[in-house]
């Protein structure tokens, strides 16, 4: 990813024309050294991701605006994600360029660009590719929202073909709860639109990073109750503790591995509770939260799963000295 659009801008064979340039869904490690920052204009829905790339002083939309000169797309992983992407990008710029590792199957949407256009340029390196080209008439690839077990998702969110086994089994766990509820990583909705059902929850924080998915979860959680928070969870701050948090944490950050995430979404949990809070959280078994878990809190027991995924609940957090 870093590499290769500095290789292709340096060896002469990509040239950029004068004008804006759209950067769509850039990885924290995207080299954009060789591109006049004043040029640029990162367009990421990742709360994360936004305040990074503000940080280094650049302009971030959740949307383009207007026409750009180029538009360049960090290819992500899912495919019908990655498509929707390109088709936006190429609608609203003259060169499109394409940057992917071979794992987020670059090779197959370059396979899929051809039978539509002709590429200008395709270099190959670093475990991935480079391609660029006049942008295409790719409109038909604009994604499309979905209806699954009652809920509204969009290509790309977590678990978007329906609810995540773990989720499951997280519901079939979950005792009813009560008071001030906080859903750390909402997603689209699905754990939310659970904990609803307890008619002694008076108030129900969702937070969520991925503003795509967040705009899932207005539509699929309709509850007065609800409050609908674009944040980053590991920072995360209600107006006054509270009395339980529900998670199903994410354990990778985009592209790479870090099971440091899910570890910081306890550790937040702990932060934000009451003394006698609960935390709800489900994970695949082979992640060691349990340890972690026994720094944060007084009590921690395995409370259900399946044989793929664990449901634990933790009691009584340690307050920070
Ligand atoms: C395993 S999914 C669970 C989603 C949802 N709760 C469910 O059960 O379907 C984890 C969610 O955390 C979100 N996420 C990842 N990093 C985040 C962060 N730093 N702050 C808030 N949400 C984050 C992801 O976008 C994803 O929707």
């Amino acid at each position: 990813m870093t590499a290769r659009l500095t290789f292709a801008l340096d060896s002469g064979a990509l040239h950029l024309p004068e004008g804006r340039i759209a950067v769509f869904a850039p990885a924290p490690d995207m080299d954009l050294s060789k591109i006049e920052t004043d040029r640029v204009e990162i367009i990421s829905r990742f709360y994360p991701d936004v305040v990074l790339w503000q940080s280094r002083g650049f302009k971030v939309l959740q949307a383009p605006e207007g026409h750009y000169a180029v538009a360049l797309v960090a290819l992500p992983r899912a495919k019908d994600a990655a498509r929707d992407l390109l088709a936006q990008a190429a609608a609203c710029s003259d060169l499109l360029i394409v940057d992917g590792h071979k794992t987020d199957g670059v090779d197959s949407i370059l396979k899929a660009v051809k039978k539509v256009a002709t590429p200008e340029g395709t270099l190959s390196k670093a475990h991935g590719k480079i391609f660029w080209l006049a942008a295409p008439d790719l409109s038909d690839w604009h994604g499309t929202d979905r209806t699954t077990d009652g809920f509204v998702t969009r290509p790309g969110v977590f678990s978007a073909d329906g609810p995540d086994k773990g989720s499951r089994a997280l519901v079939d766990t979950l005792s009813p709860l009560s008071g001030h509820v906080v859903d750390l990583g909402a997603g689209w909705g699905y754990l939310s639109r659970h904990i609803l059902g307890s008619e002694n929850v008076t108030a129900l924080d969702l937070v969520e990073a991925d503003l795509t998915a967040l705009d899932c979860a207005r539509e699929n959680v309709t509850d007065p109750r609800a409050t609908f928070h674009w944040a980053d969870a590991t920072q995360f701050k209600p107006k006054a503790l509270v009395d339980a948090v529900v998670s199903n944490p994410p354990f990778h950050v985009s592209r790479a591995g870090d099971p440091g995430l899910g570890k910081a979404f306890l550790a937040q949990a702990a932060r934000i509770l009451k003394p006698a809070g609960q935390l709800w959280v489900v994970a695949n078994r082979h992640l060691p939260y349990e340890d972690t878990l026994a720094t944060l809190f007084r009590e921690v027991e395995e409370t259900g799963g399946t044989p793929g995924f664990k449901v634990l609940k933790a009691t009584k957090p340690f307050r920070a000295k």
